[in-house]
């Protein structure tokens, strides 16, 4: 592929939805390494625009305002400043951070759709979906749950079975359930747009799977495997009330889904920002529509689809019909695709999936509270874990050391050592240099090296080898003082002295510029007890930064070592945690609607004796009972219980509840006369119901 020079380069970080905090998953997996990216490119005086916002539509908000009694606007409002504040404190350096609530957003959103339902781009066609009657809405693929066709597990959602694993449509669910009201779903019909990802496959396939092979294999064979199949056309209207209303006639209770606003969401407020500060930005269109732009978008794997296939055809989709609507024929601007989709994997927290329903997190506004000033350490761990090949995992241990192993005793002892020495001495003025030694030019030529690594490094995204590298420069110093020892030399050749601290602190201020991608605050710190005024990357690897005679600010420690204690508070913290998830399990289910007496003596319950007992052949399921039920004559009953005895046998002998008067059923062939009682446990095992004393068979219940 021929390298390709660009003019700028536009990022975009994935648009979080506004309905919870960001944790450190978040952090990992897009907004550390974006914000390094982009760190990187300002630092190169490159022109770059960094784009995030909140994502402000979609079922789960609706869901969540539901269940809090509030409005799916006050969630969102909620949100989205707890999320902008979290990314402000952890120094993630958006130039605009807006959501997708804006004005701009919706206006500009309702355009594109309309734009391409306009030119015949979207597909029109009407389909059965469930609805809830009681919520009186459609219902999403999630908030649906019934038995699985294929396992027959009871808890399989409309979309996925997470028991066997297959894919399912919510219509294919046995026995379903609405999640939000918990009532049984009709189907019904609706209409809805679909975009034609089918007539665009060929295409995509050219683009991604020959075009764009350096892509990170985790990217590129997600792309694969989804371009191996067939793709459908896929809905991009949803009956909801909460999001953007479909710009048609006739679509009154329907709103654009919510990945199809999201990405728009990315233009939207580069709109925005372009609006407020035109002589800074220039147009939208620079950034977008631009061929001497680069766009990147920083993302997690599970939002690969939407912005390898769903977002790229939707531009497609738009320039297709611009061409047509244009006054000018077919040679305008139009959206430039991904030159790159760095998508991180997941980050696990103490080898546990971080969850937010079960709060198994690290929240970074408690973070904050817990760790105060110690966004670096974060960001450094992070990246140093970061899960950009394969999942990965977090520990409170790992954290603390390579707080006190890398950045205190490496980096910090480092910086601590020069700037000490130095206020020692000289009273914190740059030392003159004299002439080189061998020990010096070696340590020097290291040094230099380290600039051209890590602009490879994060050229290819390699943001924790990139930082590693950036650690090198610490561990060259460390190992440069240590065999220097300029606190002897003082003594014995001040001037040989002077030459060594200059190395140390042309090399510390080396260190500010590389580290400022990746921990912005100490290199803000480091460069103020430097009382360097600013610096950029082409100065990486200088040995004159700091001219002799510079006097130097204020040294303080730029790591502190943390305590076992505060490590301890951490994972008492999550104990907690894991013990209120467990008890939370144990939450008996709402009582049921009254009933009347009358209603209750309707149910015939009675004492029966198992004779018998035997698996039904050819069913997963059944089991068959024969009951004495002290009228002389046995008793059939089959019941659904199979799965929860593995040896029916031992069940004979003992006495169950059964419900006498409930109506004949045939299944498999039998009939079954009645309905044994069960009591289901909370983590869905199961127990028939016996009785403490020998009652006889035939006794009533009551
Ligand atoms: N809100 C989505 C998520 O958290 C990401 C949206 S990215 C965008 O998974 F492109 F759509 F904005
Ligand atoms: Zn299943």
């Amino acid at each position: 592929m021929t390298e390709k020079r660009f003019k700028r380069t536009t990022v975009t970080s994935a648009l979080p939805y506004a309905n919870g905090g960001v944790h450190i998953g978040h952090l990992a997996g897009v907004y550390v390494p974006a914000d390094i990216y982009v760190r990187y490119l300002r630092l190169k005086k490159e022109d770059v625009l960094f784009i995030g916002g909140s994502d402000e539509h979609g079922v789960p908000i609706t869901v969540r305002a539901r269940k809090e009694g509030i409005t799916p606007q006050d969630v969102v409002d909620r949100y989205h400043k707890m999320i902008k504040d979290s990314f402000r404190e952890f120094g993630i350096s958006f130039d605009i951070y807006s959501r997708t609530t804006s004005e701009t957003h919706h206006k500009f959103a309702a355009e594109w759709f309309r734009k391409l339902y306009d030119e015949g781009k979207l597909v029109e066609e009407t389909t059965k979906q469930l609805y809830d009657e009681e919520a009186k809405q459609f219902l999403a693929d999630r908030y649906v749950t019934g038995e699985c066709p294929h396992c027959h597990n009871e808890g399989a959602y409309g979309d996925q079975c997470e028991k066997c694993g297959r894919d399912l449509s919510p219509t294919e669910l046995i026995n379903p359930k609405s999640t939000i009201s918990g009532s049984t779903p009709v189907l019904k019909e609706t209409k809805n747009w679909y975009l034609p990802l089918n007539e665009y496959q060929d295409w995509l396939k050219q683009w991604i799977l020959e075009e764009h092979k350096e892509w990170r294999p985790n990217v590129y064979g997600q792309c694969k495997s989804w371009l191996d199949m067939d793709l459908q056309p896929r809905a991009m209207t949803r009956d909801l009330d909460w999001g953007i209303p479909v710009p048609v006639e006739g679509a009154d209770g329907k709103v654009l889904y919510v990945w199809f606003d999201a990405p728009i969401g990315y233009v939207s407020n580069t709109k925005e920002l372009c609006e407020k500060e035109p002589e800074k930005w220039g147009d939208w269109q620079k950034w977008w529509q631009d061929e001497d732009t680069r766009l990147v978008h920083f993302i997690g794997k599970d939002n690969i689809v939407f912005h390898c296939i769903i977002f790229p055809v939707m531009m497609k989709a738009w320039n297709e019909a611009e061409r047509r609507t244009s006054p000018l024929g077919g040679t305008e601007r139009g959206f430039i695709l991904p030159d790159n989709v760095p998508a991180n994997e997941f980050l696990n927290l103490e080898n546990d999936k971080i969850s937010t329903s079960r709060n198994w997190a690290i929240w970074l506004h408690e973070y904050l509270e817990d760790m105060p000033g110690k966004q670096d350490v974060l960001r450094y761990v992070l990246t140093a874990n970061a899960p950009e090949t394969k999942d990965n995992n977090f520990t409170w241990k790992d954290f603390q050391d390579r707080n006190n192993n890398e950045l205190v005793a490496v980096y910090g002892n480092f910086v601590n050592r020069a700037l000490q020495l130095t206020k020692k001495y000289w009273d914190g003025v740059v030392p003159a240099c004299g002439e080189w030694l061998d020990v010096d030019r070696q340590a020097v030529n290291e040094f230099k090296d380290v600039k051209q690594k890590v602009e490879t490094l994060l050229d290819q995204f390699k943001f924790r080898d990139a930082q590693f590298e950036a650690m090198n420069l610490a561990r060259i110093g460390n190992r440069y003082i240590t065999e220097c020892e300029p606190w002897k030399v003082w003594k014995t050749d001040p001037k040989r002295c002077e030459t060594i601290l200059n190395i140390c602190l042309q090399l510390t201020a080396n260190l500010a510029i590389a580290f400022e991608p990746f921990l912005p605050f100490s290199s803000k710190k480091l460069r103020e007890m430097l009382n360097m005024e600013s610096f950029e990357w082409d100065q990486l690897g200088s040995t004159d930064l700091l001219s002799a005679g510079h006097q130097l600010g204020e040294a303080s420690l730029l790591f502190e070592k943390i305590d076992d204690d505060v490590i301890q508070k951490q994972l008492d913290k999550l104990e907690a945690t894991k013990k209120a998830n467990e008890a939370a399990q144990y939450k008996a289910a709402p009582v049921k609607d009254t009933v009347s007496f009358e209603d209750f003596e309707k149910l015939d319950i009675r004492v029966g004796l198992i004779k018998d007992c035997q698996k039904v052949k050819k069913s997963k399921k059944l089991l068959q009972f024969t009951i004495d039920d002290g009228t002389g004559t046995d008793r059939t009953i089959l019941s659904g219980i199979a799965a929860f005895y593995d040896d029916p046998s031992v069940l004979v002998g003992k006495r169950i509840l059964f419900v006498a008067n409930f109506e004949p059923r045939k299944m498999m062939g039998i009939e079954s006369q009645g309905m044994i009682l069960s009591a289901v446990d909370f983590d869905e095992s199961l127990s028939v119901v016996t009785t403490t004393k020998d009652v006889k068979p035939g006794s009533q219940v009551g």
